[in-house]
């Protein structure tokens, strides 16, 4: 893998033919496919399988949050799916996510990336649920864990990337959803960041989902996105 930022692509579809359909699209395109709740809760198993099969690196996205136990039960079941990357919350604290990184019994994959604060949340949001402060202090608090508990990144916006690094060193990776181009709809998400501010900031992977799949040409456009990766990269 190379040190330029990857592009994750969200196949938020809900059933396996059309995940298959999109992948083949996205050949030559994305770097990696996210696996999320909708498409897994729909064709299970057998999804991850189809793509891995077909030589994707998989991001298994079921963002785990239970009791150590049962995370720990859970990561086990992943194991053997052969998914390079999987997200749980780092909510779930730190006895949680060690348990869920002794339970890959030494091995280094599936890679495990903690959920920081959801980019759809601003900070009324949070305080409302008594989280008072800037999202990005909570997050780099969130990260601090997730790092001490030996997992290898976090899934946070591009607003606090810088912030993470700086925080918690080069080497945690940073996942960042929420990627627009300037002045594109951002859906249910706030803390959005466009993908030259993304790769300004140093985030290692950008996962993209409705920009693209909702493209005309989902092939064309996670390409183009890639492409814009690349620039960003080598103008940093
Ligand atoms: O469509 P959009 O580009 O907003 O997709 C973002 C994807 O990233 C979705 O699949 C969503 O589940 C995921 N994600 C997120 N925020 C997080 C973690 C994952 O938006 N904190």
């Amino acid at each position: 893998m190379s040190d330029r930022p990857q592009l994750v692509v969200a196949l938020d579809v809900d059933d396996r033919e059309s995940a298959r359909r999109l992948a083949a699209e996205l050949q030559g395109g994305a770097d990696m496919l996210k696996v999320g709740l909708e498409l897994y809760l729909s064709a299970g198993r057998g999804v991850v399988e189809d793509l891995i099969a077909a030589g994707w690196r998989v991001f298994l996205d079921l963002k785990f949050h239970d009791i150590p136990a049962t995370v720990a039960g859970a990561v086990r079941a992943a194991r053997s799916l052969g998914a390079e990357m999987m997200t749980l919350h780092a909510a779930g604290g730190a006895k949680m996510l060690e348990a869920a990184v002794a339970a890959r019994a030494g091995e280094s994959l599936p890679r495990l990336v903690g959920v920081t604060v959801l980019t759809s949340l601003e900070r009324a949001d949070l305080q409302r649920m008594g989280q008072a402060g800037e999202p990005q202090e909570i997050v780099g608090r969130m990260a601090r864990v997730v790092k001490e508990s030996g997992c290898e990144g976090v899934v946070a916006s591009a607003h606090e990337t810088a912030f993470i690094k700086q925080e918690c060193g080069s080497e945690l990776l940073v996942v960042t959803p929420g990627i627009r181009p300037a002045g594109a709809s951002v859906d249910d998400q706030a803390r959005v960041a466009t993908v030259e501010s993304a790769v300004g900031a140093g985030s290692d992977f950008l996962v993209v989902g409705r920009p693209i799949l909702r493209a005309p040409d989902p092939g064309l456009a996670a390409a183009q996105i890639r492409a814009q990766i690349e620039k960003a990269y080598d103008a940093r």
